[in-house]
């Protein structure tokens, strides 16, 4: 048995590929230098979805736009009890209020729920009321319209756009599998996309960027890092940001999100140091883990630099989970109609090794 799965084939896909030892990334043939600020969010979307769904419009954008303003209609059900829990919990129960279904609409209302749907939650855990859609923007542009209430810079847009595009898909990860799992029942791609919202939230997967920010407030100055994390790995704590089931090197994509937070600091999204002063803190991370832990390669992924992209965009820590679902869910999509192409039911065993029952005497 493998344990935690590791080094298990479980699917055959054509969406994106993981080399975890040279570092690479392929997205439906195209690298991930060739697709993260280059590309729209649509676009990705619908180089994901070409061949799974049969009346996938060439441009997605005015559709996708249609369907952020239905998905609208459901944040009247954002009542108080809703607005205590996190952000993602939050919006995972409006996801959940979304008919399940394995076609394009269904396709389009998911992918524009959670940008919808987290943008309403934190405008209303700060008191403000949500912004409808524009359906004539770009999503990027859209989302932080949404969460801003005006729009926001080109080069915010692009971020954000380089973001989305990035995280879209990553092979069999944990919410991808779970998602996979769920299709193969034929359950809906509503309740593929849920499972893979509620994979994604835990601290290992997508929960990691938030942490990170409390981090590197907490170390506060660069002379601070090498106590604080020496303390924090004495207690058995795992630094957030820091390694990868898959990648034996540099997460490509750390790289990716690092280049769009440079681009976005030559405005005034990015505080002075910012990015300096994490730099530093990386540089301690890695020469302490190297040290402490010879036999691992441990490497920087791609949380690192999300956390100070989505602080640079304004968005609250407790929040940024949910915008790594607003790009993820394209490829958890995308890996849901695939399994229903071709896949059997995913049904793996498990080994019993509890007590037998006791033979009457
Ligand atoms: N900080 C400290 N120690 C670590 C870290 C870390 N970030 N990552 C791995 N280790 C240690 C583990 O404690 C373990 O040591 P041990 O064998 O002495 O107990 C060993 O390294 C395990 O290494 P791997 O087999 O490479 O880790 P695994 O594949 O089980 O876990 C994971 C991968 C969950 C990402 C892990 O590296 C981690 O917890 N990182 C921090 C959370 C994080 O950043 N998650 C985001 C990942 S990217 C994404 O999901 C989008």
């Amino acid at each position: 048995m493998s344990d935690g799965l590791e080094g298990v084939v479980a699917a055959d896909t054509v969406l994106s590929e993981v080399d975890g030892q040279a570092g690479r990334l392929i997205i439906r043939g195209r690298s991930l230098e060739q697709l993260a600020g280059r590309v729209s969010f649509e676009e990705v979307a619908r180089l994901l979805w070409e061949g799974f769904f049969d009346d996938l419009p060439d441009d997605l954008a005015p559709a996708l736009g249609a369907a952020r303003l239905e998905v609208f209609a459901e944040v009247s059900a954002l009542d108080t009890g809703l607005l205590d829990r996190t952000p993602i919990e939050a919006m995972r129960a409006l996801t959940a209020r979304l008919a399940d279904g394995d076609d394009l609409a269904v396709a389009l209302r998911l992918t524009a729920a959670p940008a919808v749907f987290t943008a309403a939650v934190v405008r209303a855990q700060a008191g403000e009321a949500p912004v409808r859609p524009d359906p004539a923007l770009g999503h990027a542009a859209d989302t932080l319209r949404m969460l801003r209430g005006k729009l926001a810079s080109p080069a915010e847009v692009a971020a954000l756009d380089s973001y989305l595009v990035t995280v879209s898909d990553h092979g069999l990860n944990a919410s991808t599998f779970a998602a996979r799992v769920i299709a193969s029942t034929r359950a809906g791609l509503t309740s593929a996309v849920l499972g893979g919202i509620s994979a994604l939230k835990g601290p290992l997967h997508g929960g990691a960027p938030g942490p990170i920010i409390d981090m590197l407030d907490a170390i506060g100055r660069p002379e601070n890092a090498r106590a604080w994390i020496e303390a924090a790995l004495d207690r058995g704590d795992r630094l957030m940001g820091f390694g990868h089931r898959i990648y034996r090197v540099r997460d490509p994509r750390a790289d990716a999100m690092k280049l769009a937070v440079r681009r976005l600091s030559q405005g005034s999204n990015v505080a002075p140091g910012r990015l300096a002063f994490a730099e530093a803190v990386e540089a301690s991370v890695l020469a302490i883990l190297k040290d402490r832990k010879p036999d691992r390669a441990l490497d920087t992924n791609v949380e690192f630099y999300t956390a100070l992209l989505l602080e640079a965009l304004a968005y609250p820590p407790s929040a940024f989970t949910c915008v790594f679902a607003s790009g993820r869910v394209v490829g958890w999509i995308a890996h849901a109609r695939e399994q229903l192409a071709g896949g059997r039911l995913i049904r793996p065993q498990s080994r019993y090794v509890g007590p037998q029952p006791r033979i009457a005497a």
